[in-house]
């Protein structure tokens, strides 16, 4: 098949980069869950998972049981003293291959600890368990409330005793940790230590503490524990960018998205851009007319259409706007009267920003969603390139 027009380059000295700023950040007590859940944000599980391992994280989390088998096949196996912890799985969760291919598991419910340990039994192998305090998120995990944390713990324990699963966890997410200062990050901290010492004190022993994801990573350290697991800022992302820039982070985005212009023309002025001509030519720009460009990549490859008419690139160094509306395989760019351009030159949609080009949050501003949505969505048919250290052991 001919390569596509348009490719995804990841940087895997970025990702490095990242896991060590992040490691300093949470302390030396704290073991680091590299989250490559959702094919590692958009920038591909398995070398994220490989770069992340070279960098020193000892766990890897994704959400669903199928994804973590993935990731395993993928990387060869899990390394000596690596673990990889999973936690979204439904009533026919594959538990079996789970518990025999070694990995953790979150719980929920008396009733996923009970899955658990029936698929545990029939592989042979127990399941390692971290049990969910909902701390206050009011999604998954047991809340506090009505005693539900405590019949899961004591469920927990049940099975332990009689072999099929060890409790090695207890965990929690935030709600609201992208908002520093917010009570109720404080609130979700005092009920994650009550439900550690609940869980201790009816006899689990426990290896690991977590509730840190980036934004509690990088705001409240303190809250590190024994095990801390950033997704976005590992992959170079704010998870608080109106507070601080990747780059006040000491974050580098990993992910470049660029593409070559497919065909370039000369339009008059007063001309209509794209579906609803959302866009005109303007018409005082001359009789000559302007020069556009078209950019294949649309919403069928990731490209929001919400973003129409508003979406930042750079081309040839000029930081232009998406002119129009973004199609299902192209979008549009006015390059301008005077425009250099020919079909093939390079367009960067977004980057490190470190060449002036515009970031995957500027891109999350205009398409009226967050960072972690434009790298994620970017759909598996546009190529990846993998470059820097990393990529000469994938
Ligand atoms: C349970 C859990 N932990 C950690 C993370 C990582 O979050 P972030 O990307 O905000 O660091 C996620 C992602 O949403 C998650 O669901």
């Amino acid at each position: 098949m001919a390569p596509m027009a348009a490719k995804a380059v990841i940087n895997l000295d970025a990702i490095a980069a990242n896991v060590h700023t992040l490691r300093a950040r949470a302390g030396s007590g704290a073991a680091f869950m590299a989250v490559v859940k959702a094919n590692g944000y958009g920038h591909g599980a398995v070398p994220v998972a490989r770069a992340a391992i070279a960098a020193g994280a000892g766990w890897l989390g994704v959400a669903q049981v199928s994804e973590a088998l993935e990731v395993v096949r993928g990387i060869g196996g899990l390394p000596d003293g690596v673990r990889l912890m999973t936690w979204i799985f439904g009533p026919n969760g594959h538990l079996r291959e789970a518990a025999l291919a070694g990995l953790d598991l979150g719980v929920s419910t008396p009733g996923q600890v009970e899955a658990a340990a029936l698929a545990a039994r029939a592989a042979g192998v127990p399941l390692r368990l971290h049990l969910k305090i909902d701390s206050g998120l009011g999604r998954a995990g047991a809340p506090p409330f009505a005693g539900q944390f405590e019949a899961l713990v004591r469920a927990a324990l049940g099975f332990e005793a009689e072999g099929s699963v060890r409790v090695v966890g207890v965990w929690s997410h935030f709600a609201r940790a992208d908002e520093p200062g917010h009570p109720s990050i404080q609130a979700q901290a005092d009920a994650f230590a009550g439900g550690v010492a609940l869980a201790e004190r009816l006899g689990a022993r426990l290896e690991v503490r977590h509730i840190a994801n980036s934004a509690a990573v990088l705001t409240r350290p303190d809250l590190a524990y024994d095990l801390v697991r950033p997704g976005l800022a590992m992959y170079g992302l704010s998870p608080i960018p109106d507070l601080a820039t990747a780059a006040e982070l000491d974050l580098v985005p990993a992910m470049t998205l660029e593409a070559s212009l497919a065909t370039v023309k000369r339009l008059p002025p007063g001309h209509g851009v794209s579906y609803g001509h959302l866009y005109t030519v303007p018409d005082d720009i001359g009789e000559q007319g302007t020069v556009t460009g078209t950019v294949p990549l649309g919403y069928g490859d990731g490209i929001f259409r919400s973003a129409s008419n508003r979406a930042p690139v750079q081309v040839g160094g000029r930081w232009l706007k998406i002119a129009g509306r973004v199609c299902m395989d192209q979008f549009v760019v006015d390059l301008g009267p005077a425009a250099p351009e020919r079909a093939g030159d390079r367009v960067v949609l977004f980057g490190p920003g470190l060449g002036g080009e515009p970031t995957a949050q500027d891109w999350a501003e205009a398409a009226g969603t967050i960072s972690y949505e434009i790298t994620t969505r970017l759909p598996l048919h546009v190529p990846r390139e993998y470059v820097g250290g990393g990529a000469a052991r994938l």
